[in-house]
C-alpha cells in the first residue's frame, strides 16, 4: 500500500477546478493574482476559478508582453486556464522581478504560486531553463519537458519585509518568463516546522485522498490551494455527505476535501505513504489531516499510530466525526527514501484513516534581504533619478545577482548593508539628492560624468565611511562642504572633483586651495575682510621668472591696502559668486581692478566667532608670507 511519488517533477498540472463559481469572484480578502503578460489595465474574473485576475503593470516595470502560440491557446486547448494564454518575458537584465505587497505586510504568512506555460510564444521551439527567487533564495530552477508542460510551483513563506520579491533570473540558457503568479494570505499559526520564519516551505505533493473526481480549490479552499484527487490501488475510498467542520485549526481544508478519504482494503494493514528524494539532506515536513467520515458505536473505536522510516511521529490518535485535525512532524523528516505508515493501535478495531496530506520540502533561509534604510534611500534615487538601469527586487540579494553597479557588505550578524554605488554616466540630472546620505554604511560613491547640478550638498558629510567620492564631470556649483575637504585633506577620503567646486572658480587650478583672509573693518555691524588669492598668471610668471613667490606677494600685498565697501561690492559683482564657507562666513569671489583675482571672506553677523577673532586671524596673516599661502591683500 505504498503512494509513489518521484520528486523532481514539481510540475503538478494547473489541475483546474470545478468547483462552482461565485456570483462575482468576492472575498478573496488579500489575494493578489496576477496574469502575467496581460494589457495593460486589464482585468477579469476567470471563469473556471471565480478569481479575479489582473495584469502585471503595478507589479514589475521590466519585460515584454507575450501571447502564446495558437497551437496550444484558445480554442485549439479549449482546457487552458486563462491566465496561461499570455506571458511576460524578460529578454533583458540578468534578474527581473515582481514586487508584491500584501496588505499583511512583513512577518505574515503567505502561499505563493508561479505557473510557466512555454507554449512556443516565441516560436523557437527551445525550451528555456532559468531561475525562481523569492527573495534572496533560490526558489526553483524551471525545467520544461516539452512545450506544452505547464510547470507550477508553490511556496509558503514568511514575508521578511513589506515587500516579496519574485525574481526571474537569466542563467544562460533561455530568456526567462512567466505567465501567472498568485499570492494567498495564510494563518500565521499553520505550517508550522521547527526552524520557524527561518525557512520557508516548497510544496512538493497536495492531495486529496479518496476523492476521484477533480480537486478542490477556491472557493471551497479559502486559501485556494489546489488539492489533486488522490486513492491508491490498496486504499478503499470513504466519503460521507454530512458537512464536516474544518474551523477548529488555522489550516482550513476545504470540506470536500475533508468529507473524501480513504482506509487500506486489508484492514491489518498499514496506510502508506512513501516517496524519495534525490538529495539525501532534503528536509521535509508532512501535514496530515484526519476527521472520522463513518460514524461509529461507542464501543468501536479507530486508534492508530503514525511512524516515519520506523520512528514514531505522534500517537495514538483517534479522529473526531466529522471534525478535522492536523497532524505535523516536528522535526524535519531528512533523507532520500520516505515512508509514513499509519498503522491501528493493538486495541483499534477499526483500520487508519487518511483524509488528506501535503508534504513539504523545507528551504533555509540562509541569506537576509538588505537593510531597511538602505532600500528606502535606493528606492528613493531610482524615483529621483528615473534611472534606467536594471535595478529589481532586492539591491543586495540574492548575493550573486545585486544590483548593477552596487556592492554590499555581507557580515552574518546584521542585513546587508550597501558599501559601493557606481552610477558614473548615468544621465543623472538635478540636484544631488538628499537620499544618497541615507546609505550609511557607503565607502565609495562615484556620481561621475552626469548632468548633475546646484551645489555640493553638506549632507553628504553624514556619510562618515566614504573613503572615496567622484563627483567629476558634472555641473555643480559651490565648494565641497568643508568637512569633507578636512577628510580629504587628512587622507581618509579620496576625493574627486570639477575644479569649481574646489576653489569656486572655473579658471582657477588644481590643488591650489588657497584661500586665506585678510580683515579690514567696515561698516558698524559688519566687518569685511579682503583676501588674496595669489594669481595663478602671476604664480605662472614666478615660475618661469627669478622672483621668489615671496617677493610677488609683497609686490602685490602692500600691506597697509585699504578698500572701501563700495569697492568690495565692484569687486564682488555685488557678492555674487560664493566660493567657500569657513568659520567667520561666506567667503566671495572678487577681481580687483588690476584683473587681480581674490578671495573676499565676510565676517557674518551669525558666525560663532567675533569680530576680535576675525581680526586676530587677520593680523596673524598678515605677518605670515609662505609659497603656499595665498597672500593677504588688504
Ligand atoms: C494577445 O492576444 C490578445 C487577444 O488576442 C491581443 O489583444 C493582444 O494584443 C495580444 N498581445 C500581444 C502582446 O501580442
Ligand atoms: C509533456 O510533459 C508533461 C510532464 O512531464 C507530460 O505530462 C505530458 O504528457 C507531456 N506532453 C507531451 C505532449 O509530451
Ligand atoms: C516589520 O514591521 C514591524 C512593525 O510593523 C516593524 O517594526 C519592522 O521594522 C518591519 N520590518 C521590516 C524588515 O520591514
Ligand atoms: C463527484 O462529483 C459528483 C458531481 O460532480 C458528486 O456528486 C460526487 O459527490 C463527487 N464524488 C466525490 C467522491 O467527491
Ligand atoms: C489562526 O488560527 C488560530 C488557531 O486555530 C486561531 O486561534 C486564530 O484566530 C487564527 N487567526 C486568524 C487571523 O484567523
Ligand atoms: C491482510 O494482511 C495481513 C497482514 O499483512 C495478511 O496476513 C493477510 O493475508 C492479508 N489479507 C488479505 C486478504 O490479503
Ligand atoms: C543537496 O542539497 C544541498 C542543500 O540544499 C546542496 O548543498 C547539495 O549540493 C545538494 N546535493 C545534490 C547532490 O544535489
Ligand atoms: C459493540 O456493542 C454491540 C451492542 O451494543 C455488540 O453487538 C457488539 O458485539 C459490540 N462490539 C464489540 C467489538 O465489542
Ligand atoms: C503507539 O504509540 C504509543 C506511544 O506513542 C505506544 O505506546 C504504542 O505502543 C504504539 N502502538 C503501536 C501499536 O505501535
Ligand atoms: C562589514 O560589516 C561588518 C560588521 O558591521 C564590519 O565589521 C566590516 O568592516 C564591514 N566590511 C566592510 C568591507 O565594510
Ligand atoms: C564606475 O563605473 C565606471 C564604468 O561604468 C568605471 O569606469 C569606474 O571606474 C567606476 N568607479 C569606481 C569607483 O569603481
Ligand atoms: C552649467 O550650468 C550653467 C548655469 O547653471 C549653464 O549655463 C551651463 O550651460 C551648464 N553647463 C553644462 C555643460 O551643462
Amino acid at each position: 500500500m505504498t503512494v509513489e511519488i518521484s520528486i523532481g517533477s514539481l510540475q503538478l498540472l494547473f489541475l483546474c477546478i470545478l468547483a462552482a463559481v461565485p456570483a462575482n469572484g468576492q472575498l478573496q480578502t488579500g489575494f493578489i493574482s496576477i496574469d502575467c503578460g496581460g494589457p495593460v489595465n486589464f482585468k477579469y474574473v476567470d471563469q473556471d476559478t471565480g478569481i479575479s485576475y489582473e495584469s502585471d503593470g503595478a507589479y514589475t516595470d521590466t519585460g515584454t508582453n507575450r501571447n502564446i502560440s495558437s497551437d496550444y491557446a484558445y480554442p485549439n486547448n479549449p482546457n487552458l486556464p486563462q491566465p496561461l494564454s499570455d506571458l511576460r518575458s524578460f529578454p533583458q537584465g540578468n534578474k527581473n522581478c515582481y514586487t508584491l505587497r500584501p496588505a499583511a505586510g512583513n512577518a505574515s504568512l503567505y502561499l505563493i504560486r508561479a505557473s510557466f506555460f512555454y507554449a512556443n510564444y516565441d516560436g523557437l521551439n527551445d525550451l528555456p531553463q532559468f531561475d525562481l527567487y523569492l527573495d534572496a533564495h533560490l526558489w526553483l530552477t524551471v525545467k520544461f519537458s516539452n512545450v506544452s508542460d505547464v510547470v507550477t510551483s508553490e511556496t509558503v513563506s514568511f514575508a521578511s519585509s513589506e515587500a516579496i520579491y519574485v525574481c526571474l533570473v537569466n542563467i544562460g540558457a533561455g530568456v526567462p518568463f512567466i505567465s501567472a503568479l498568485e499570492l494567498r494570505p495564510l494563518n500565521s499559526s499553520t505550517y508550522d516546522s521547527e526552524y520557524g520564519k527561518s525557512a520557508s516551505l516548497l510544496l512538493f505533493q497536495r492531495l486529496n485522498v479518496g476523492s476521484t473526481n477533480g480537486s478542490g480549490r477556491y472557493p471551497d479552499d479559502i486559501y485556494d490551494r489546489i488539492w489533486a484527487p488522490y486513492v491508491s490501488p490498496s486504499w478503499e475510498a470513504i466519503n460521507t455527505p454530512l458537512a464536516v467542520n474544518t474551523n477548529e485549526n488555522g489550516y482550513k481544508a476545504p470540506p470536500e476535501v475533508i468529507q473524501t478519504a480513504a482506509r487500506p482494503r486489508n484492514a491489518s494493514e498499514p496506510l502508506e505513504l512513501h516517496w524519495t528524494s534525490s538529495n539525501a539532506t532534503d528536509q521535509f515536513f508532512v501535514y496530515l489531516y484526519f476527521a472520522e467520515v463513518e460514524q461509529l458505536q461507542r464501543n468501536i473505536s479507530r486508534k492508530f499510530n503514525i511512524s516515519w522510516n520506523g520512528s514514531p511521529i505522534s500517537g495514538p490518535f483517534s479522529s473526531r466525526y466529522l471534525n478535522a485535525a492536523t497532524i505535523s512532524n516536528s522535526k524535519a523528516l531528512v533523507g532520500g527514501e520516505h515512508r509514513i505508515m499509519i498503522y491501528k493501535t493493538a486495541d483499534s478495531a477499526l483500520p487508519p484513516i487518511l483524509n488528506a496530506v501535503e508534504i513539504y520540502k523545507a528551504r533555509l533561509l540562509d541569506e537576509s534581504l538588505t537593510n531597511s534604510e538602505d532600500v528606502n534611500a535606493l528606492l528613493s534615487v531610482k524615483t529621483t533619478y528615473q534611472i534606467k538601469k536594471n535595478w529589481a527586487g532586492d539591491p543586495c540579494g540574492p548575493k550573486k545577482y545585486p544590483w548593477e553597479g552596487l556592492a554590499c557588505n555581507y557580515s552574518s550578524l546584521i542585513p546587508p548593508q550597501v558599501i559601493y554605488l557606481n552610477l558614473s554616466s548615468s544621465t543623472l540630472n538635478g540636484a544631488i539628492a538628499a537620499a544618497f546620505a541615507k546609505l550609511l554604511s557607503l565607502e565609495s560613491l562615484d556620481l561621475s560624468n552626469n548632468g548633475l547640478t546646484g551645489p555640493v550638498p553638506d549632507f553628504l558629510e553624514e556619510l562618515k565611511n566614504l573613503k572615496y567620492l567622484n563627483l567629476r564631470g558634472n555641473n555643480l556649483s559651490g565648494a565641497v562642504p568643508k568637512a569633507l575637504l578636512e577628510t580629504s585633506n587628512a587622507g581618509l577620503l579620496t576625493l574627486s572633483v570639477d575644479e569649481q567646486n574646489l576653489c569656486g572658480s572655473a579658471s582657477c587650478k588644481r590643488k591650489k586651495r588657497i584661500i586665506i583672509p585678510v580683515v579690514s573693518s567696515l561698516l558698524s555691524v559688519m566687518a569685511l575682510c579682503i583676501a588674496l588669492v595669489v594669481l595663478w598668471q602671476l604664480r605662472r610668471k614666478w615660475k618661469s621668472g627669478t622672483g621668489s613667490p615671496n617677493e610677488g606677494g609683497r609686490y602685490l600685498a602692500s600691506e597697509k591696502r585699504h578698500f572701501t565697501y563700495p569697492e568690495v561690492v565692484s569687486m564682488t559683482n555685488n557678492f555674487q559668486t560664493v566660493i567657500g564657507k569657513g568659520g567667520f562666513g561666506d567667503v566671495y569671489l572678487g577681481i580687483m581692478s588690476e584683473g587681480i583675482q581674490v578671495a573676499v571672506k565676510m565676517l557674518s553677523a551669525s558666525s560663532s566667532q567675533g569680530l576680535r577673532e576675525f581680526r586676530t586671524e587677520a593680523e596673524l596673516l598678515m605677518r605670515i608670507h609662505h609659497r603656499n599661502l595665498s597672500s593677504f591683500i588688504g
